[in-house]
Parts: C-alpha cells; sequence; structure tokens
C-alpha cells in the first residue's frame, strides 16, 4: 500500500494515473475506520482503477467545544483495515501544515455553504460544514478524483458535498453509499466507541426512529409536526436518550417541509446524546406519488 503525505506529490501521483487514462476515486476519511468505511473503499474499488483513501482529522470542522483532541486516532489498526480491504489503495495521510499551510486560524478562505446549515446539525455546530466543505474542496485539489464515495449517514454532508461539486462546476462525481448497521440497526460511526454497555443498547432508538417516520412516510403521513412527534416519542422510550433535534427536510435544498407534496423526496434525521456522545442517524425517502392521504393513522 502506498502513503504518500504531501499535497504535491499527492497531485503528481493523481496527474500521472490521469494521464494513463486512469479513473480515481476517493473515499474521505478521518480514520478510526470501521464496517460503515469498509463499504465506502469497496463501493470506490468497484467504481475506479485507483483508489485513494485519505485520512485526516480535520481541525476546522470541529467547534471549540467538540472532541478533536480527543477524536480516536488509530493510524496503524486503519492501515491494517484497509491492507485486508485491498493492497493496492493508497493512503493519503497529511498533516494540518499541508492541509492548511497559512495556518489553522490564519486561513481566510472557506466555502460558503448558504442556508443549508440552517437546519438539522447546522445550528449546534457553528462551522462545521463551512470546515467540511472547505476541506473536501482541499482533497479534491490534492487528490484530482473522478469519482469521490461518502456515506449517506451523514446525510447533511453528502447533500451538501453534492451541492458542492454541482455548484461549483467541479468535475467529481459524489456518489454515496447506504448507512452500514448492527444487527440491533444502530449505524457503524467511530463515536460508537464512547457509549457505556447501558448506552449502546438504548441507542437503538435512534435507529428506530428514523425508521418510524420514514414509515410514516411511506404510509401517507405528510405533516412535520406529526413526524417529529413519532421520532421523539420512540426516542423518548429510553431514558438515556436527550433529544437535539428531529425534523423532516426536503432531501435537496435541506429546508423543511410543513406538509410533504406526494411524490417528495425528504430527509427524515435525528441527533441523540446518549451522556456525552452525541449519535446522529437519517433516511431518505420518496413520498408516495399522487396520493390524497391526509392524516396518517398509526393503527394502519
Ligand atoms: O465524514 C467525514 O469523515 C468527514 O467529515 C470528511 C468528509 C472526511 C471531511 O473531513
Amino acid at each position: 500500500m502506498k502513503i504518500i503525505t504531501s499535497v504535491r506529490k499527492m497531485q503528481a501521483w493523481a496527474d500521472q494515473r490521469r494521464s494513463n487514462g486512469r479513473c480515481i476515486a476517493l473515499v474521505p476519511t478521518m480514520g478510526a475506520l470501521h464496517a460503515g468505511h469498509d463499504a465506502l473503499v469497496r463501493a470506490a474499488l468497484s467504481s475506479a482503477d485507483d483508489v485513494i483513501v485519505s485520512i485526516f482529522v480535520n481541525p476546522t470542522q470541529f467547534g471549540p467545544r467538540e472532541d478533536f483532541d480527543a477524536y480516536p486516532r488509530h493510524f496503524d489498526e486503519d492501515l491494517e483495515i484497509l491492507g485486508k480491504l485491498s493492497s493496492g489503495l493508497t493512503v493519503f495521510a497529511p498533516g494540518v501544515e499541508e492541509m492548511y499551510p497559512e495556518g489553522v486560524q490564519a486561513d481566510r478562505i472557506s466555502v460558503d455553504v448558504g442556508d443549508m446549515n440552517r437546519y438539522l446539525c447546522g445550528p449546534f455546530r457553528q462551522g462545521h460544514f463551512e470546515g467540511v466543505a472547505t476541506v473536501v474542496l482541499k482533497l479534491f485539489h490534492a487528490c484530482r478524483p473522478h469519482v469521490a464515495v461518502f456515506g449517506l449517514k451523514d446525510a447533511q454532508q453528502f447533500v451538501i458535498l453534492s451541492r458542492l461539486a454541482r455548484e461549483m462546476l467541479l468535475d467529481v462525481s459524489v456518489v454515496g453509499v447506504p448507512t452500514v448497521r448492527a444487527a440491533d440497526g444502530l449505524a457503524f460511526s467511530s463515536r460508537n466507541v464512547y457509549l457505556s454497555p447501558v448506552q449502546r443498547k438504548a441507542a437503538v432508538v435512534v435507529s428506530q426512529a428514523v425508521h418510524g417516520a420514514e414509515e410514516a412516510i411511506k404510509k401517507g403521513e405528510q405533516r412535520r409536526e406529526a413526524l417529529v412527534e413519532i421520532m421523539r416519542s420512540i426516542l423518548c422510550r429510553e431514558d438515556e436518550a436527550r433529544v437535539q433535534y428531529a425534523d423532516v427536510v426536503d432531501a435537496d435544498t435541506l429546508q423543511p417541509i410543513e406538509k410533504i407534496s406526494p411524490g417528495q423526496h425528504v430527509l427524515a434525521a435525528v441527533a441523540v446524546h446518549f451522556g456525552s456522545t452525541r449519535l446522529i442517524d437519517s433516511v431518505f425517502t420518496q413520498a408516495p406519488a399522487g396520493q390524497r392521504v391526509e392524516k396518517y393513522d398509526e393503527g394502519s
């Protein structure tokens, strides 16, 4: 496996591959790899000739009171996991000074994500999505991929990055890979390691909540208020769960919808604290087309 730490060397490697007609896929990660990342790498391997996995814990997407210093860093284990997936992978693991040459505080240019950070995680994570969009743009310039693969678990991130590519005319196809879940439904996340055994058991309500909303939408529930109530009532079954938000937004604009239109693509999403661990989950779904059901009856 090849490991590259400098932006210039990464660009030279990618340029050489591109000039040989090879298709490059990039899987951006912050390391602490788990089964969810395996699925991203496998999707990348099936869609390109060369796959780059970047491992970079990006300081600009963490708020001042967030877990940047404590974020799990297991570089050797990550390499072992990647080696088992394919010996032909290239790992891009730059230092902070490579990605922020002016210094994290001194960098003056960043990506503005408009009002796409106004709902869901945005209000609770000031500057987070600007940090994500900025570092992903830098990773695209460093790795020069044709395809970039992201997990749909980070749904708001995925929608923002898809629009970044579209609106900034980037020549990169942004691909989303479905969330990988444990047997009880909990989505794999690098932060699951922080959960105590009791919290881990209770955390099953997180996926149940978003799937509860999905089922109601499929059965014809159109009202945001009712869907939020369905998600909150499932989450409240566990005393350990402190709900930060539960909401339903348009899947393309990320703006809330008071009443879902027939055929509309929506995203039902939650963020929940278990102690100091914050978990998110979501489902993309589509309302039935042409239906006229005004009120979803939970008994139906
Ligand atoms: O999803 C992540 O792991 C990060 O937000 C990303 C996309 C690698 C940017 O730092």
